[in-house]
C-alpha cells in the first residue's frame, strides 16, 4: 500500500468540515484525493466539543473511520507538539479564523507556532492570511521562508479551469492585460452570523468576502500601486443602503461597526492596467451574482458564476460572436488541494502552487487599501 500521509487539521469549522452554505469542505477533498493514504493525526481546536463532534461523525462512517481512528483532539499547537512526537504531521491544513493567524503576536501566530512545533510540516493556509496588521504578515512570511516551509494559500478560484483557460489564451497570444472588472453581488437574506455583519470582527465585505475577487484581479493584473486605490461606499445609514430582508438583529451591532452595502473601487496596477471592483450586499434569497472580466487588445474574457457552474464568454479579434465555454463539475477546492499534495509528495514542482504566502499578503494589502480608502471617502462625502 502507498505510504500514509500524516495530516494535522487546525480548526473544526466550516472550511474543514463543510457547511450548508457552500462547497468548501477540506476533509472531504482530502478523503477523495488521498483515499487510504489519509491519516489525520490530530485536530486542534479551542472548542473541544465542536472538534469532538466533527471527528465522531468521521469515525462513525465506515468510509472515513480508518483515516480518523488515531486522530487526537487537542486545544493548542503546543499540546499537539507534545502529543505527536512519534507521529509528526507532514501537512497541516490551517482552517482557523484569520484573527488566530498571520502575525507574530502571541495567540495570533498559528503559523509561527506550527513552524516551531513541526519544522518540516507543509502548511496549507486559508484566506485571508490574517486580520492583523500587514507588516506583521510580512514578518511571518520571512519566518516561513527562512524555515523553507512549503506553503499554499486557499485562493481556490485561481485553480478553476476557466481561469486557467484565460491564462493560456493570454500567454499563447502574448496579450497584455489592459484591465480587470470584478462584480460580486451577494445574496444576504440567509447570511445570519452577527460576526460577519460586524467589520471589526469579520474584516468587512472586501477583506473577508471580495478578497477572492481582489485576488483574481491581481492574478491577471499583477501588483497594484496601492496609493492609487480610490473607493466609495453606500453606508448602512444612507437611504440606498436600507435592507429589507435581513434575518438577524443588526441593531445589536454598534453603528460604526456595520457593513457598507455597496463598495465601488478602482486602482492602477503597476504594469499600467486598471482594476475595478464592485461589491454589493443587495440580493434576496441565496443565489449570488458574480462576474469577472479581463480586457486586452482584441479580447474580452467574461467569467460568470465562478462559485457555481463557471461559464466563460470570450470575444476574440475578427469574430463578432462570443464563444461560450461551460465548465460543469469543475471543483477548484479539489484541484487546489490535489496540487498542493502533489507538491508535498514530490510529484509536482513548487510553482504549481498558484497562491504563495507572499502573494496572498499582497491581496490582503489590496483589500485593506480598498477598505481604508472607502472609509476615508465615507467620512468626506
Ligand atoms: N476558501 C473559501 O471559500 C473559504 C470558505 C469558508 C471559509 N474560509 C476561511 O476559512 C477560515 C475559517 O473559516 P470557517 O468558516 O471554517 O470558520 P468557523 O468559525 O466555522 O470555524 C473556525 C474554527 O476555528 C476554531 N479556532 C478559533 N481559534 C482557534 C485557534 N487559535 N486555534 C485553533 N482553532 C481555533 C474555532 O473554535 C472554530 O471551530 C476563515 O479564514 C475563512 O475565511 C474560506
Amino acid at each position: 500500500m502507498a505510504q500514509p500521509l500524516n495530516v494535522l487539521l487546525i480548526g473544526a469549522g466550516e472550511i474543514n468540515f463543510g457547511s450548508v452554505e457552500g462547497p468548501w469542505n477540506h476533509t472531504l477533498r482530502l478523503e477523495k484525493i488521498l483515499g487510504p493514504r489519509l491519516r489525520v493525526v490530530a485536530l486542534v481546536d479551542i472548542d473541544a466539543s465542536r472538534a469532538k463532534a466533527a471527528i465522531d461523525a468521521k469515525v462513525a462512517s465506515p468510509t472515513t473511520a480508518g483515516a480518523y481512528s488515531d486522530c487526537k483532539i487537542l486545544p493548542t499547537v503546543a499540546e499537539a507538539a507534545r502529543s505527536l512526537r512519534s507521529d509528526l504531521p507532514q501537512v497541516a491544513i490551517v482552517g482557523a479564523p484569520p484573527f488566530a493567524r498571520g502575525t507574530d503576536v502571541p495567540g495570533r501566530d498559528l503559523e509561527l507556532q506550527l513552524v516551531e512545533a513541526f519544522p518540516r510540516c507543509a502548511l496549507f493556509i486559508e484566506k485571508p492570511v490574517s486580520s492583523g496588521p500587514e507588516d506583521a504578515c510580512w514578518r511571518v512570511a520571512e519566518a516561513l521562508a527562512k524555515n523553507s516551509t512549503l506553503v499554499g494559500v486557499g485562493y481556490m478560484l485561481r485553480y478553476l479551469q476557466a481561469v486557467q483557460m484565460i491564462k493560456t489564451i493570454i500567454a499563447d497570444n502574448g496579450l497584455v492585460v489592459m484591465g480587470t472588472n470584478a462584480r460580486y453581488v451577494m445574496a444576504y437574506e440567509w447570511a445570519r452570523k452577527p460576526a460577519w455583519w460586524d467589520k471589526t470582527r469579520s474584516g468587512g465585505p472586501i477583506v473577508e468576502q471580495a478578497t477572492h475577487f481582489c485576488d483574481l484581479s491581481r492574478y491577471f493584473g499583477g501588483d497594484v500601486n496601492l496609493p492609487s486605490v480610490v473607493a466609495h461606499t453606500v453606508q448602512h445609514n444612507e437611504p440606498p443602503g436600507q435592507l429589507s430582508a435581513k434575518r438577524f438583529d443588526e441593531d445589536a451591532i454598534p453603528p460604526e461597526h456595520r457593513l457598507p452595502r455597496l463598495t465601488s473601487a478602482t486602482w492602477k496596477y503597476k504594469g499600467g492596467a486598471v482594476g475595478t471592483l464592485t461589491h454589493v450586499i443587495a440580493l434576496h434569497g441565496n443565489t449570488y451574482d458574480t462576474e469577472f472580466e479581463v480586457y486586452a487588445d482584441g479580447y474580452r474574457f467574461k467569467l460568470v458564476d465562478p462559485y457555481g457552474t463557471p461559464k466563460l464568454y470570450i470575444r476574440r479579434p475578427g469574430i463578432a460572436e462570443e464563444e461560450e465555454h461551460i465548465f460543469a463539475n469543475d471543483d477548484p477546492f479539489h484541484t487546489e488541494l490535489g496540487t498542493f499534495l502533489d507538491v508535498v509528495d514530490g510529484k509536482a514542482s513548487k510553482d504549481r502552487i498558484l497562491s504563495s504566502y507572499e502573494d496572498a499578503i499582497k491581496t490582503y494589502e489590496l483589500t485593506w487599501a480598498i477598505r481604508r480608502a472607502s472609509e476615508t471617502a465615507a467620512e468626506a462625502y
